[in-house]
Order: C-alpha cells, then sequence, then structure tokens
C-alpha cells in the first residue's frame, strides 16, 4: 500500500497510515491479484451540517502503474458507487490536482461521469506551524 500511496506523490510510513484508518471516518479497500496488491482506493464519508444528505469523498484513488489501463480503476471506482449507494451518499466528490491533466487522471474521471463544471470552487489556505 506504501507503494502505491508513493506512486501517487505522497509520503507516509505504514504505522501513520494505519492510525489514519483508525482515526478518522475512512476506508480502503484494494484489488489484489495472486497476492500482490494492484490498486486501492480511500475514502470518507461525509455528513453534511446544512442538509440530510450524506457525501463520500475520495480521497485516493491509485492503480500500480504497471497495471494501468486493464479496467482496474473502473472497477475500484464502481465498488466505490457500490458503497456509497449502500450507505446512502447522494454525491461522490473529489479533488484532483491541475498537475494531473497530462497523465490523463481527470480524462478518466470525466469518462466516468464525474463532472467539473466550474459550479464549485475549491480554495485552501496554507497554515503556519
Ligand atoms: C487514473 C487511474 C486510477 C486510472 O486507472 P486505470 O486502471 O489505468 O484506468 P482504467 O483502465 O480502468 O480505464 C477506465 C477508462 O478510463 C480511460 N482512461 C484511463 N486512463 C486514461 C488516461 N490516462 N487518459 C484518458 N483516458 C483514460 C480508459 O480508456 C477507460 O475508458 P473506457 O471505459 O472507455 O475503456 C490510474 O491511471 C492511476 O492510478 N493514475 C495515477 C494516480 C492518479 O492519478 N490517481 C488519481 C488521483 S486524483
Amino acid at each position: 500500500m506504501i507503494d502505491l500511496i508513493n506512486q501517487l506523490g505522497y509520503k507516509i510510513d505504514a504505522d501513520k497510515l494505519h492510525q489514519n484508518l483508525i482515526d478518522y471516518d475512512s476506508a480502503a479497500f484494494v484489488l489484489e491479484e495472486d497476492g500482490k496488491l494492484l490498486g486501492c482506493l480511500a475514502y470518507h464519508i461525509l455528513p453534511q451540517f446544512h442538509s440530510e444528505e450524506k457525501h463520500m469523498r475520495i480521497v485516493s484513488l491509485i492503480v500500480d502503474q504497471k497495471h494501468r489501463g486493464r479496467g482496474l480503476g473502473k472497477k475500484l471506482l464502481r465498488e466505490a458507487e457500490r458503497i456509497a449507494s449502500e450507505m446512502g451518499c447522494s454525491v461522490i466528490e473529489l479533488t484532483s490536482a491541475a498537475h494531473r491533466i497530462p497523465s490523463g487522471a481527470h480524462a478518466f474521471y470525466a469518462g466516468q461521469g464525474y463532472i467539473s463544471d466550474g459550479k464549485k470552487v475549491y480554495f485552501r489556505k496554507e497554515l503556519d506551524d
């Protein structure tokens, strides 16, 4: 799992990753073949403060670079959608950095029905230590 997360461009150690699964209302599932980890998807379920809805937020989706283009990303997304429906979520949302456009990540999401229509704008502020 650490190797997949490194491929996504983040660094975390196994203990901290394990702790994150315990500390936050999040879950992850993986795709395995012959004992090898081929991909994973992690999400949070977010109750909405201002409405009765719940959203699923996908926070990580990675397919091992040696196994891309085999339909595995789509399979992981379908499973997330199944879980979201089962948990009564009305929306699945995610952010994907602009630097992922050249690799085709945004085209992948668009092809799976995920839209970025400019109606929601992402704001962020880095906090000092
Ligand atoms: C994005 C990613 C998850 C896609 O997984 P994948 O297993 O390679 O994709 P799939 O084989 O399931 O492809 C599903 C569909 O998306 C399309 N697609 C996949 N990668 C694409 C790309 N780079 N550009 C355009 N379309 C793409 C496929 O053509 C396929 O279309 P189809 O359903 O019409 O046949 C994978 O490339 C990845 O892990 N990338 C690095 C990490 C990353 O960027 N994650 C997203 C972070 S927000």
